[in-house]
């Protein structure tokens, strides 16, 4: 994203053109960025050399599923849909682990028969059903079990999952004592120890936290894992502020913490690897003057971009044209959908807009369009890629047709 002579451009091509060429609201992706934090991810944890999934649920777009694929990358799935759309897009049975609180037995199924790296399982409960399953298919299964290691992961409280009273994973106690269940289960092969703390973590030292419950874990379990899968989570620099998390002091803890496990490592990093990928443009359709703020009145919606209305997330906003006039009132960014929480953003001193002018919502790529909905009947907005200078259009706009 730059402006050249006061015009924004993502990737080179002028944001106002795209928007005029395929209508507002549009997700648009650079592949440049894609590659960029993918690489950037290889590199930051090369000396551990993991088994990187993607997590499908931050995106799951079959075209963006594809091009990360060919980076030797897995999937993380929580759902039979995920794992389809994952299979689907060309990623390899063994490099998918299957994550998530409720797996339906259809779902269990449906991942035996595929033959998947494992499966990772949060209670119990589940791990009889995943057994049953097993036995009446005459199959050893692979598993993990997701350890919750009461550790806080100083994040939005929302996307924090580490903590006991979240519903994920099982207490060190249970985890021992499914441990030793499992060894003695014909049906089931215990692989892995599976943690994920939280997600927008920004601060390696909950990590740390969770490494040492993690390491404590595993030596009171006498247990050799061939996989620790340490979940994603890594936070991005939503605020261009440079607050991200250092992916190589984390990547030293692991090394420090862990090093006597000889275990492969497993990341499910979903936001840091698409987040800061795609924005959002959209039309201004109307200024409203209220008496201490002016309303801006976007085209695009919490119907496409929920993160504001549900976690209060901050997303930067950019005006297309960069304009040195700044407003004297403050400006409120609130899309069309009859909720008040259909806000954006509240902005003081923004350069001075009017009606029927672009702005971009800044990256969008992670939970955007695989939280988007038809709420208020409203179609799903194009999604493009930028590559190679070429733009690509990776999901047609919804028809209204289509939801009728
Ligand atoms: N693995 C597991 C087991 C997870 O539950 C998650 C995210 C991830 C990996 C990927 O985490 P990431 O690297 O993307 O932080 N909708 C919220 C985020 C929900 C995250 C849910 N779990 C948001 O828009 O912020």
């Amino acid at each position: 994203m730059k402006y050249k002579n006061n015009r924004l451009t993502i990737d080179g091509i002028n944001v106002d053109f795209l928007a005029n060429k395929f209508s507002t609201p549009i997700y648009c992706y650079s592949f440049k960025k894609l590659k960029e934090n993918i690489l950037n991810f290889k590199k930051n944890f090369k000396k551990i050399n993991p088994l990187i999934c993607f997590a499908v649920k931050s995106n799951s777009n079959i075209k963006i599923l594809k091009e990360i694929s060919k980076f030797n990358f897995g999937a993380d799935v929580v759902s039979g849909g995920e794992l389809m759309m994952a299979l689907k897009a060309g990623i390899k049975p063994k490099k998918i682990v299957f994550s998530g609180v409720g797996k339906t037995s259809s779902e269990i199924e449906f991942a035996i028969d595929k033959d998947i790296l494992l499966i990772n399982a949060e209670s119990k409960s589940e791990i009889l059903e995943i057994e049953r399953i097993a036995r009446s298919k005459k199959r050893t299964v692979s598993i993990g079990i997701r350890l919750n290691p009461n550790t806080d992961a100083k994040t939005i409280n929302q996307i924090s999952t580490g903590k006991k009273e979240n519903k994920f994973g099982v207490d060190e106690k249970t985890f021992l004592r499914l441990v030793d269940y499992i060894k003695n289960s014909r049906n089931l092969n215990l692989k892995c120890l599976s943690v994920h703390i939280g997600s927008q973590i920004l601060d390696h030292k909950p990590y740390e936290k969770m490494l040492k419950v993690v390491s404590k874990t595993i030596q009171k379990s006498q247990y050799k894992f061939e996989y620790i899968d340490l979940g994603g989570g890594m936070g991005i620099d939503y605020m261009h502020n440079n607050k991200k998390l250092n992916l190589k002091k984390y990547s030293q803890s692991i090394k420090k913490i862990l090093n006597k496990n000889y275990s492969k490592i497993i990341f499910e990093p979903g936001r840091s690897i698409i987040g800061n990928t795609a924005i959002l443009i959209t039309k201004i359709l109307y200024i409203k003057e209220g008496f201490k703020k002016d309303f801006i009145i976007l085209d695009a919606g919490m119907n496409d971009l929920i993160r504001p209305a549900l976690y209060n997330a901050k997303h930067k906003i950019l005006a297309s044209k960069n304009k040195k006039e700044i407003s004297k009132k403050t400006y409120e960014f609130v899309g069309p959908i009859c909720e008040s929480t259909d806000k954006f953003s509240t902005i003081k001193k923004f350069q001075k807009l009017k009606e029927k002018d672009f702005v971009v919502i800044c990256d969008v790529g992670a939970y955007g369009t695989s939280l988007s909905s038809n709420y208020n009947v409203r179609p799903k907005a194009i999604e493009l890629m930028i590559k190679s200078s070429k733009i690509q259009i990776i999901n047609k706009r919804q028809k209204l047709s289509e939801l009728m």
